[in-house]
């Protein structure tokens, strides 16, 4: 449905989103990676949003734990992930900054509880600025449905 090989890459701290992702059916070729960090963020909501403040204040790029990730074949990207603070968690962008994604697509799915998907494409948008990565309009899920994978589908 994409065209062309798909990879579904995402972040999930308590696996709402990562239920999205691991339901998307792959096809022969295409390959579902899991962005772990190293400093695990904590199972307290309160303590989580604490961090994820920090990182957000500092800009900072938390610490991916290394993996031997090759996308270099994969021209599709679908890429997953809670809204922290109304966009993407900076670990997003961690993954972002060590993986070359120039002349690919990004294909942005989040979950959240209520905030929309708009700041978090646009900031992804922002961050490839000075180069050639289309993102498309991203997509956003209250939680997995056998209609969460059709609109992904349908992106
Ligand atoms: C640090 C933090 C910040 C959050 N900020 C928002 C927010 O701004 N808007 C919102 O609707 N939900 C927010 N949420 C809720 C998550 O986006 C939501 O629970 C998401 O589905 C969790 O996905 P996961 O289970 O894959 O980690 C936040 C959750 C955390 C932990």
């Amino acid at each position: 449905m994409f065209g062309k090989k798909v990879a579904v890459v995402y972040f999930s701290r308590l696996g709402t989103t990562k239920e999205i992702a691991q339901a998307f059916p792959l096809e022969e070729g295409d390959k579902i990676y899991e962005i772990k960090p190293v400093q695990e963020y904590p199972s307290s909501l309160f303590k989580a949003m604490a961090a994820s403040k920090v990182e957000n204040k500092t800009g900072e790029f938390p610490e991916i734990i290394k993996d031997d990730i090759d996308l270099s074949k994969y021209d599709n990207i679908l890429i997953g992930f809670p809204i922290w603070y109304a966009t993407a968690p900076r670990i997003i962008f961690s993954f972002l900054r060590e993986n070359d994604m120039s002349e690919k697509t990004l294909f942005p799915f989040c979950t959240s509880h209520l905030a929309g998907v708009e700041q978090a494409t646009a900031d992804i948008r922002e961050f490839y600025k000075k180069q050639n990565v289309n993102v498309k309009d991203g997509k956003r899920f209250k939680k997995y449905s056998e209609q969460t994978i059709k609109e992904l589908l349908d992106f």
